[in-house]
């Protein structure tokens, strides 16, 4: 067995372990909720037991990899070729809410490339899967991006970060103009799920700014397996802790690139 059919197996094995987790604390949170620092960024303590139930099993299958984790930060050897970008809970807004979406997402980045992701959605039970060379499943089903070829006819999904009131770079003027210019834009609340719903053909592009790497690091992979293209807005290589991601089936990768870069003010809309 490979290397990274490994590192899958076990990743598969804390993902539905985590998401269980999830699934006990739904409903249950409402006295536990904190905001982290800017307002609407919240932890929840489900948040921090499924981080728990990750960090363990990848502790003890793979003491000596690097590990980036949304609650705990960084841990282990930093310069290990290895590291482990962890979101316990992609979707704390909706899940606070018992809002049906949100997953567990673990990627695995080999000399900071993305190579495997595992983003598992409990509520629905959909397991999303991929690893370089392996191709991209949901379910263990192969799956593929969309053949959606005109950004007229397609279906696109987007967010904004937590820091959208300090600054007027914040996605709205983004999300008016291709609102317009498209059959919709979505927004889940959860990246990780964007990412999955572009590699399954479910949506046809994302963009967003403000991400961290265990927002995205598992559904580049998953989006690249499963045929579609992931860069920067401007269609150069994405740089993972730059926030800012382009994710589409590849089709209307340029014209989704060229609309994002010349966007109106938002006055125009007024
Ligand atoms: C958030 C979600 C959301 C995105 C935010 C993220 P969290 O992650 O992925 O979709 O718009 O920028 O921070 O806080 O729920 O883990
Ligand atoms: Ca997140
Ligand atoms: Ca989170």
């Amino acid at each position: 067995m490979s290397n990274l059919q490994i590192f899958l197996d076990v990743a598969t094995e804390a993902a539905l372990a985590a998401g269980a987790v999830l699934q006990d604390y739904l409903g249950k949170v409402e006295d536990a909720i904190t905001e982290k620092g800017r307002p609407g960024d919240l932890v929840t303590v489900a948040d921090k037991a499924s981080e728990t139930v990750v960090l363990d099993y990848l502790h003890r299958h793979f003491p000596e990899h690097a590990i980036l984790a949304e609650e705990s930060g960084k841990l282990g050897n930093q310069q290990n070729e290895y590291l482990w970008a962890i979101d316990p809970l992609d979707g704390t807004t909706n899940f606070a809410h018992q809002y049906p979406c949100f997953a567990v997402s673990i990627g695995l980045l080999i000399n900071g490339v993305p190579q495997l992701g595992v983003i598992y959605d409990p509520f629905h039970k959909e397991l999303f899967r991929a690893a370089a060379g392996l191709g991209a499943t949901l379910n263990r089903r192969s799956i593929q991006v969309s053949k959606t070829t005109e950004l007229s006819k397609s279906l696109l999904v987007t967010g904004f970060a937590y820091d959208r009131r300090e600054t007027t770079d914040n996605n709205y003027a983004e999300f008016c103009h291709l609102t317009h210019l498209t059959q919709g834009v979505r927004r889940s609340g959860s990246a990780s799920i964007d990412l999955a719903h572009v590699a399954c053909g479910r949506v046809d592009g994302y963009w967003e700014r403000g991400l961290s790497p265990w927002d995205i690091s598992a559904g580049v992979i998953l989006v690249q397996e499963a045929g579609g293209k992931v860069t920067a807005y401007d269609g150069s290589p994405l740089e993972l802790y730059s926030g800012r991601i382009l994710a589409t089936n590849g089709l209307i990768y340029s014209s989704l690139s060229q609309e994002l870069l010349q966007v109106p003010a938002l006055s125009t809309w007024g």
